[in-house]
């Protein structure tokens, strides 16, 4: 059951990876709509969704869909979870790093996720017990011991400044202890990333569950761990993600809970 599913989402973000490809160089003539603080959606978000949620539904006319832009539709145990732009702000800069992620639950758990990275051709997939792959290689997290050497992903709390201090001393903890710090845009991409050995490990604040479905499934699928800020799988209820190989989380997580505020728990 697992395959036919997987090959739906990566017709449906190929398809949607193509469109947003035909947009990229008519950005300046796009409408955008403001969301929320620093928070934009273009005319080609939302056709993206459409186009996805089309090819899923021609597919399966009985599953539930969480899509960022159009929200909650009703249907079966099977809930499709669905960022059709993730990294809305660089695309509408033409800075080239954006994804699709589709990742599909059933009955709360993951089964399969993809991103699609449509600039570099990149398709990262993942299948509950069945690994998860970079095209046609498998994927494993990195296996460092320690900080020194590493390079990790994170997104900066720019939608409102409530855990602004909380992050700016996990951030000054671990930069000080680590090779480098990314901050590329794309939270479906920093995750995928983690799981291709790209980065040693990723932590942010307050992303939401369309943002990480299918990166999660991916990196547990590579061999990494996902919990949020009290060392728990309440990541999705809380937004509040670090991740990495077993090791590089338990290092991440050391520095980054002496900030951790009791809204962050
Ligand atoms: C955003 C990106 C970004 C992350 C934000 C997300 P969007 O998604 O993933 O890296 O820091 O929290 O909202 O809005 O471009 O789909
Ligand atoms: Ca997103
Ligand atoms: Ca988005």
């Amino acid at each position: 059951m697992q395959q036919p599913m997987l090959n739906t989402a990566i017709r449906a973000a190929r398809s949607a990876g193509d469109l947003i490809l035909r947009s990229a160089d008519k950005v300046g003539s796009l409408h955008i709509d403001q969301k929320g603080r620093n928070d934009y959606v273009s005319e080609v978000d939302r056709m993206a969704e459409r186009e996805i949620i089309n090819i899923i539904k021609t597919a399966y006319p009985d599953h539930a869909i969480l899509a960022e832009e159009s929200g909650a539709h009703a249907g079966n145990d099977y809930v499709w979870v669905i960022d059709p732009l993730d990294g809305t702000t660089n695309f509408l800069h033409g800075f080239p790093q954006y994804a699709v992620s589709i990742a599909l639950k059933h009955k709360g758990k993951l089964e399969v996720g993809v991103i699609y990275d449509p600039l570099r051709d990149e398709l990262f997939t993942a299948k509950r017990g069945g690994g998860a792959m970079l095209n046609n290689r498998k994927l494993r997290v990195t296996q460092p011991n320690s900080l020194k050497g590493a390079l990790l992903g994170t997104g900066f709390p720019f939608k409102t400044d409530t855990h602004l201090d909380a992050y700016i001393g996990m951030f000054r903890a671990l930069t000080t202890e680590c090779a480098g710090i990314r901050r590329a845009g794309s939270a479906a991409l920093d995750l995928a990333y983690v799981a291709a050995g790209r980065l040693d490990g990723y932590w942010e604040i307050g992303i939401m569950e369309w943002d990480m479905a299918a990166g999660i499934l991916m990196i547990k699928e590579a061999g990494g761990v996902v919990t949020d800020f009290s060392f728990n799988d309440k990541y999705i209820e809380s937004g509040n993600v670090i991740t990495g190989s077993p090791k590089m989380h338990q290092l991440m997580y050391a520095l980054i809970e002496p900030h951790v505020t009791d809204n962050l728990k």
